[in-house]
């Protein structure tokens, strides 16, 4: 195929280079445009702007593909740990047995919190929403391991990274036992990385915890099915604050805050929240079809639609068999799971969704399993956070080890021309 295409602006031609991805996608090198031709591109919402190279995860929004460096999701989602999984994204390779262990034991070593960040964390109000206080968190974590990480430096890089590994999660827990009116705790070293967060979380003061596979099982799936997604919000934004050269736990914080966002990973929030209005109305599902389809009303059904998926959500496909199984296996009989069912059945077939290409997304199932474990609904975005984490991580050291330049997007400028002061008095 050739490399080159060629522009014609008022008779000029201008020569573009073509990249060409592993999976034979192509794209327009622009980056030289301006200098050749005085243009700019615009693209609202990067709809059709690829902002970087990256060999992480491979997505193909038409077929249903979702693939993190190489191997399935629904490979990894049924058959791995969500820590090889992270290491695998973050490292570029499966880790070895030794690799694996030598990662845990690291964490582990790693996971004290500095006993200063749980008085910050006690000066919250309880009804502060989590994910404004794990992102303050995050950002606060620098406060007490403030050295910048020499990206060259191997062990420094290693260091970093395993930091924000081991000591998410208990901040995580916390604010979901504070949020509970429990004592904070540290897990148990001896356990797994996923038990170990089961067991932070919903562990009692008074009673021995006793582990429940059926919810370490749901809670490994649905981590790696969330632990990367290439250039959404949340990780561009990690990618973009990185470029200045901040600090990787201020740019996890940062991208936390853009996962908080209803259109983002608040989703699996509203949803929730969205099917037990439904229920409460009734569970007349068309009367919330036809509002989602009405616009001059604000609704939209929430866990519907994606900006890359023209096609099935692979992790929804996952997460739909996995609510059925947790529900089962915990012995929970949940009508909002039916109306989920029948909001998919009419929106699949309805001309609506048919001609916009919106299926359910990751996000539409999520909930139901988090309300099953008896997750507050305002964590859900915060455990979406702990199963994103790796992915942010990865990018963050692609995006530096790659030497990307800061990101700084163009505009096109539609405001006023030049114009006099006026002084306030004549105004
Ligand atoms: N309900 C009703 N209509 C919808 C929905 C929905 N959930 N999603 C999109 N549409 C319609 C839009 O109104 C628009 O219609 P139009 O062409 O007649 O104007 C068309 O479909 C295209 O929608 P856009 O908003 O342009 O698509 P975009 O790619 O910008 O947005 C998004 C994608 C934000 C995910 C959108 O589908 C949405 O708001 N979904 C609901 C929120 C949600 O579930 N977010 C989670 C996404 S997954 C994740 O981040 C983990």
């Amino acid at each position: 195929m050739n490399n080159k295409a060629t522009l014609n602006i008022n008779n000029k031609v201008h020569d573009l280079d073509l990249i060409t991805g592993s999976e034979n996608e192509v794209a327009l090198d622009i980056s030289k445009l301006r200098l050749d031709a005085n243009l700019i591109t615009i693209d609202a919402g990067f709809k059709n702007t690829g902002s970087c190279q990256s060999a992480i995860t491979f997505l193909d929004g038409e077929k249903g593909i979702l693939r993190y460096r190489g191997y399935s999701i629904e490979e990894l989602a049924n058959k791995a740990d969500f820590l090889e999984v992270a290491y695998l994204l973050i490292f570029g390779e499966l880790p070895t047995k030794q690799q694996l262990e030598k990662l845990s034991d690291d964490i582990k070593e790693r996971s004290i919190i500095d006993e200063d960040l749980r008085i910050i964390l006690n000066s919250y109000p309880k009804s502060a929403h989590p994910m404004g206080i794990l992102s303050s968190l995050t950002s606060g974590l620098v406060a007490f391991d403030p050295s910048a990480v020499d990206i060259d430096d191997d062990e420094d890089m290693y260091d970093a990274i395993l930091n924000l590994l081991a000591k998410i999660p208990v901040l995580v827990a916390w604010v979901y036992r504070r949020r509970k009116g429990l004592p904070l705790e540290y897990g148990d070293t001896s356990l797994g990385y996923v038990e170990n967060i089961a067991k932070m979380m919903f562990q009692r003061p008074n009673k021995e915890y006793i582990q429940n596979q059926t919810v370490v099982s749901a809670l490994n799936k649905l981590l790696i099915l969330h632990a990367d997604h290439e250039q959404n919000c949340s990780t561009s934004t990690v990618r973009i604050v990185g470029s200045s050269y901040a600090g990787l736990f201020a740019s996890v914080s940062a991208g936390i805050s853009a996962l908080w966002g209803r259109l983002h990973g608040g989703a699996n929030q509203a949803v929730i929240e969205m099917l037990e209005a439904i229920n409460e109305d009734g569970g007349d599902t068309k009367k919330y079809m036809s509002k989602a389809k009405d616009k001059s009303d604000p609704f939209r059904l929430m866990g519907f639609g994606h900006r890359v998926y023209k096609n099935f959500d692979p992790r929804a496909k996952i997460i739909k068999v996995a609510a059925d199984e947790v529900l089962k296996n915990l012995g929970i009989d949940d009508p909002i799971l039916d109306i989920a069912k029948g909001l998919e059945k009419e929106a699949l077939e309805d001309q609506y969704f048919v001609d916009r290409k919106l299926y359910p997304n990751v996000d539409f199932y999520s909930g139901i399993i988090y309300k099953a474990l008896d997750i507050p609904a305002e964590m859900f975005t915060v455990m979406f956070a702990l199963g994103r984490l790796p992915g942010w991580v990865a990018h963050w050291r692609e995006m530096r080890l790659r030497k990307e330049p800061i990101g700084r997007p163009r505009q096109v400028y539609i405001g006023e021309n030049l114009r006099s002061f006026s002084d306030i008095n004549s105004r």
